[in-house]
């Protein structure tokens, strides 16, 4: 059984249909990342697995049916969401931002304590508050917020996004360390170099449809086919 199975899924707004027959296989262990231009629909595919958005076709989260439930079941049912630009509490601490999200006790995978262990650069800022922290530092808390809910699938939403490029090889180097510990990572991505480097499996999104799934290798290198399904290379 695939950790995750997306089929068929139609979904977006009121008054606009983004996801226009999404089909995504996400299998257990490993970092599937997912690429598309600006405004195809990658966050809303995000945000319609956490149930924060309506959809309709069928997602299957270790075989059940995610479908019409509530964002926070499906957080009980083990995924976990980094947003897109952060959303990190700015007026509490770090310690507090983690500390308000951590479940499962101290006997959890995934406590406040092992998540200063895989990022030391937030431990020296845990009194600071969220809202004081750079981009980069930011980044580290959402990933570490998401983390202590000890979730089996986490969805990274371009945690690349604005911020300099040694802090871009620290979050991918954080990613690479999650997979190996045996958290499977959705990770959705602009910044192409990144996502080829870090995934086990990658899909291109286009216009509301998944439109490549397939290894990293066969994108790397090929401009010619990026440049075809990103227009980007
Ligand atoms: N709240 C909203 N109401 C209506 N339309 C929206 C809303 N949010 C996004 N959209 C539209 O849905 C489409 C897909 O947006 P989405 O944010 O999913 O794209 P994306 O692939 O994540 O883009 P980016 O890479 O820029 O983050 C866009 O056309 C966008 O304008
Ligand atoms: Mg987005």
């Amino acid at each position: 059984m695939s950790l995750l199975e997306i089929s068929n899924l139609a979904g977006g707004y009121p008054r606009t249909r983004v996801l226009d027959g999404v089909d995504l296989t996400v299998e257990r262990g490993g970092v599937l990342a997912l690429l598309g231009r600006n405004g195809v629909g990658k966050t809303t595919l995000l945000h319609t697995v956490m149930g924060m958005l309506p959809g309709t076709g069928s997602i299957k989260f270790q075989g059940r049916d995610l479908l019409g439930l509530s964002t926070h079941q499906i957080a009980r049912a083990g995924i976990a969401l980094v947003p897109q630009g952060r959303r990190v509490f700015a007026p509490l601490t770090v310690d507090e931002n983690l500390r308000i999200s951590a479940r499962g006790g101290n006997a959890a995978a995934w406590t406040p304590k092992r998540a200063y262990e895989l990022f030391p650069g937030l431990a020296e800022r845990r009194t600071n508050y969220a809202g004081q922290l750079s981009g980069g530092e930011q980044e580290m808390l959402s990933i570490a917020r998401a983390l202590v809910t000890n979730p089996d699938l986490l969805l990274m939403d371009e945690p690349s996004d604005g911020l300099a490029p040694a802090i871009i090889k620290t979050v991918g180097e954080a990613v690479t360390e999650l997979a190996r510990v045996g958290v499977t990572v959705l990770l959705v991505e602009q910044n192409l170099a990144l996502a080829l480097d870090v995934a086990d499996e990658v899909a291109v999104m286009s216009k509301g449809r998944i439109t490549f799934s397939g290894a990293p290798s066969e994108l790397k290198g090929d401009s010619r086919r990026v440049r075809e399904l990103l227009g980007v290379g």
